[in-house]
């Protein structure tokens, strides 16, 4: 038997994630949840978006929902944790008589309704039940493929020209799709010669989330090396851009390819919609002190929300490179030991290629910027890929980063040439 160092088999404690609003509730919820030694608090919040990550994070086995503070809508959020794991045991907590309500929470996915103050044999009473039970099934959905969002630190830092090539190239190998989710300003049919195509994700989105696979099959488009490309419309503006949508589109596509590759610009409300239906998330940086501080403002955001980030890819797109900062620079800055993947400026083949509407490789697959595309996909997308090692968090002074990059600035050409 393995022990956790109070006489309880490990095998029989339940890990568990809490979400209580207000301070107060927080510190008796938790006194309450502890009275139990067969159950190990791992994580808390206030945040029902964050609640999704946690998650994603911990996995756990049991969720605590205190339904209290969410102004009628638990059972909205009980709906979104149990579409979002079929597998953890949601226990909704309530202070009041709330019959009604109730109702509506098993009705949205709860396993069970605790009042509070928690009452000891109450718990254990639960502990049992939750033994006794058949979970739900494991298998969330058939579902194989990787999506991988690919983000700009900032608007014009080489997006779309990644994640196009990026996607051409994964086609040769694995049955690969890219979806424009630039929502505003996507443009992606430029980089396949598609401006005039009739259909677009415009009209999946308009039918409000009521689509399925053939509907989704007669709006894709292919170009003609057989990717899949899924375009904004040329004219109107996507609505029903929300979580349901994005997860019913990415859940069809994940059943049919291999890789999703999702271009979704620099905005970061479109990455809070998309991230709880992602895998991994490439991010996208200059060589250029702005944009290296934006992209560690971007870290800084996924930590916040829990993503994982050795799920993160980091690309220094070197175009427009003006100044010579060092990739271990970088890292400090981004505050992680993310590999800087660097991918080499080549102006003139990538402008030819953008005025073709062909994906570089077509052009001039030996382009340096063609050439590291290859080397980063081989290094992070193939069946032999070498993982980075995992990412640590590492201490972040900017002020330090300024005065270093203040100073080589007026010592002049300092070039570094190991990037
Ligand atoms: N490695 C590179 N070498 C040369 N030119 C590049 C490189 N990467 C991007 N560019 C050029 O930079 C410009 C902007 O690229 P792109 O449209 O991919 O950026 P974006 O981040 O998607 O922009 P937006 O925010 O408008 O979506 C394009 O003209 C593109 O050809
Ligand atoms: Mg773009």
């Amino acid at each position: 038997m393995v022990s956790n160092g109070i006489g309880v088999d490990d095998s029989l404690v339940r890990r568990a994630v809490l979400f209580e609003i207000k301070q107060d509730h927080l510190m008796e919820s938790k006194k309450h949840i502890s009275q139990s030694n067969l159950i190990q608090l791992v994580d808390e919040t206030d945040d029902v978006e964050k609640l999704v990550f946690l998650l994603k994070k911990n996995n756990p086995d049991i969720v605590f929902l205190s339904t209290d503070n969410l102004n009628g809508e638990g059972n909205v959020t009980i709906n979104k944790i149990r579409r979002y794991n079929n597998q953890v045991c949601i226990v909704a907590m309530g202070t009041k008589d709330e019959t009604q309500a109730v109702l509506q929470y098993f009705r949205a996915g709860a396993d069970e309704y605790l009042m509070k103050p928690i009452q000891r044999d109450e718990l254990l009473a639960l502990l049992g039940r939750i033994s006794s039970k058949p979970r739900y099934s494991t298998q969330k959905s058939v579902s194989f493929g990787k999506t991988v969002a690919v983000w700009g630190c900032r608007g014009g830092c080489g997006t779309t020209t990644i994640a196009a090539n990026a996607a051409y190239l994964q086609q040769q190998s694995s049955p690969t799709i890219l979806v424009d989710f630039h929502i505003e300003q996507g443009d992606l049919s430029l980089f396949f010669n598609m401006r005039n195509m009739n259909y677009s994700i415009k009209d999946l989105f308009d039918a409000n989330s009521n689509f399925d696979e053939i509907l989704v099959d007669n709006v894709t488009t292919r170009y003609n090396s057989g990717l899949s490309l899924l375009l904004q419309p040329i004219k109107g503006n996507l609505r029903n851009f929300n979580s349901n949508s994005v997860e019913s589109l990415l859940t069809i596509l994940k059943q049919k390819y291999r890789y999703v590759f999702l271009d979704i610009g620099h905005q970061d409300k479109t990455l809070l919609t998309v991230m709880p239906h992602i895998d991994e998330i490439i991010l996208v940086i200059n060589q250029n002190l702005p944009s290296i501080l934006m992209g560690a403002k971007k870290i800084s955001l996924l930590k916040n929300y829990c993503f994982n980030l050795n799920d993160v890819k980091v690309i220094l797109n070197q175009y427009k490179r003006k100044h010579h900062i060092t990739p271990s620079k970088i890292q400090k800055v981004l505050g992680t030991n993310h590999k800087i993947n660097c991918v080499r400026d080549d102006y003139y083949y990538v402008d030819m290629a953008m005025n073709h509407g062909m994906p570089l490789h077509e052009i001039k697959r030996r382009s340096k910027t063609n050439k590291d595309i290859i080397d980063f996909l081989k290094r992070f997308y193939s069946d032999k890929s070498d993982q980075d090692k995992e990412v640590k968090l590492l201490p972040f002074n900017e002020q330090n980063i300024f005065s270093q990059y203040r100073s080589e600035e007026v010592k002049g050409e300092n070039h570094d040439e190991s990037i």
